[in-house]
């Protein structure tokens, strides 16, 4: 048995390099950036679309893809765009942030050229100059494993990606004002939800299957909890680690953050509320979207469930309860807990703390300064 298994690893390691050998597939996409109205909480405010989209497309990608994305800067502002999550290996200018990438200037394009080399999961885009992430212009990032790498779950009867957050009606320009004049953001107008408010996203699923959920906190400010009524979630990425796969009736999704969870719609068929709502917020915003089972005429029915609000223990809880499973595979064969990283002796101990001084009168966030 023993070396049947590692006959087969061999084989794999091989069939794995002889794949690796060619070139990676290219992913070409070309965007481009505009203004248009959008009616994220009910009031037409000026968004930032996407090939006309908000949120804008989705890029979906498999482990080492090569990504062509040539964006056509269609605003009256410089402008870029930054991939979050998806590691640049000396390639730190394509991660379109301001210090290593130059703005694009309206009416010009750039072209960036990602690899994401090694990667799986779950990841946003989003724009990272001039406050315009206030305005809209972000998307979800996918990168699938590749067909030879296990994956520690069932493939999924669908995929569905959530991109939540805050949303103000103030523009990014009174937004940037407000910053630059040295004050801190005021309390955001109210959440969306794939760019809308309440009940206009329905997601529809047929009774006995499941689902997967990626879940993206793409807000300026407010962290968020998210829950679906009468449904358990089980948690088995976290932006491209396979987590240890416990169950959770909610969780706390911080800015910047995105979760896969499975979702077994194992309930009676009819509409249940998926819900999202402030955290650590005196006054809390929620907003909703639908659960819809394919096999139902009714609707959704109660109030939306509750979850925490100002909690900070509970939400530390089950921030250690997520761990990473050791003997899952990554992106690679090899089980993503081989590199032994608890057996490394610790010679530096670097502490990050985030902060929000004033720099030249301007209420910045950093963070040890
Ligand atoms: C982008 O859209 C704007 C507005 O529709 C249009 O004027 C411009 O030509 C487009 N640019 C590209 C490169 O498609
Ligand atoms: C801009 O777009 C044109 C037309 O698609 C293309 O030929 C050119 O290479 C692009 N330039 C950059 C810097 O991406
Ligand atoms: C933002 O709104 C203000 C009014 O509050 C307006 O003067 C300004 O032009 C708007 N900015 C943009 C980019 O639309
Ligand atoms: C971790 O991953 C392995 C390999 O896929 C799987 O057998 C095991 O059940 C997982 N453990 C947990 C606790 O999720
Ligand atoms: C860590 O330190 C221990 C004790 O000094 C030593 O035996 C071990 O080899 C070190 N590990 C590494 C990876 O350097």
């Amino acid at each position: 048995m023993a070396s049947y298994s590692s006959i087969c690893c061999l084989l794999l390691v091989f069939m794995l390099v002889s794949c690796t050998r060619g070139e990676s597939p290219y992913r070409f996409f070309n965007w481009n950036v505009t203004y248009g109205d959008i009616y994220p909480l009910g009031v037409k405010q000026q968004g930032i679309l996407i090939n006309g989209q908000f949120p804008g497309p989705s890029i979906e990608a498999v482990t080492n893809d090569n990504l062509i994305i040539s964006v056509f800067n269609a605003l009256d502002e410089p402008f870029l765009i930054s991939w979050n999550g998806v590691q640049q290996r000396r390639n730190s200018w394509q991660d379109g942030v301001y210090g290593t990438n130059c703005p694009i200037s309206p009416g010009k394009n750039f072209t960036y050229v990602l690899q994401v080399k090694d990667q799986i999961g779950s990841y946003f885009y989003f724009p990272s100059l001039a406050f315009h992430k206030a305005a809209g212009g972000y998307g979800g990032i996918k990168i699938a494993s590749r067909p030879l790498i296990p994956v520690p779950f069932d493939p999924p009867a669908g995929d569905f990606t959530i991109l939540a957050g805050d949303w103000y009606k103030k523009n990014h320009t009174d937004l940037k004002a407000i910053l630059d004049s040295g004050s801190d953001l005021p309390f955001p107008d109210g959440l969306v939800i794939n760019g809308r408010g309440s009940n206009a996203n329905t997601f529809t699923v047929d009774q006995g299957k499941t689902y997967r959920f990626r879940i993206s906190n793409v807000g300026i400010s407010t962290s968020i909890n998210f829950r679906i009524q009468g449904h358990k979630m089980l948690l088995v990425e976290v932006e491209g680690t396979h987590t240890l796969q416990n169950t959770y009736d909610s969780l706390d999704i911080h800015l910047g953050q995105s979760y896969s969870v499975l979702v077994r719609a194992d309930q009676p068929p009819q509409g249940y509320y998926i819900v999202i709502s402030t955290r650590f917020t005196s006054q809390v915003l929620s907003a909703t979207s639908v659960l819809h089972y394919s096999n139902s005429a009714g609707s959704v029915s109660g109030p939306p469930p509750g979850g925490p609000t100002t909690q900070i223990d509970w939400s530390l809880e089950q921030a250690r309860s997520l761990r990473r499973n050791l003997t899952a595979s990554g992106p690679r064969p090899n089980p993503q807990g081989s590199y032994h990283y608890g057996l490394i002796n610790t010679t530096h101990t670097i502490r990050l703390q985030n902060t929000g001084p004033t720099i030249n009168g301007k209420q910045r966030y950093a963070v040890n300064t």
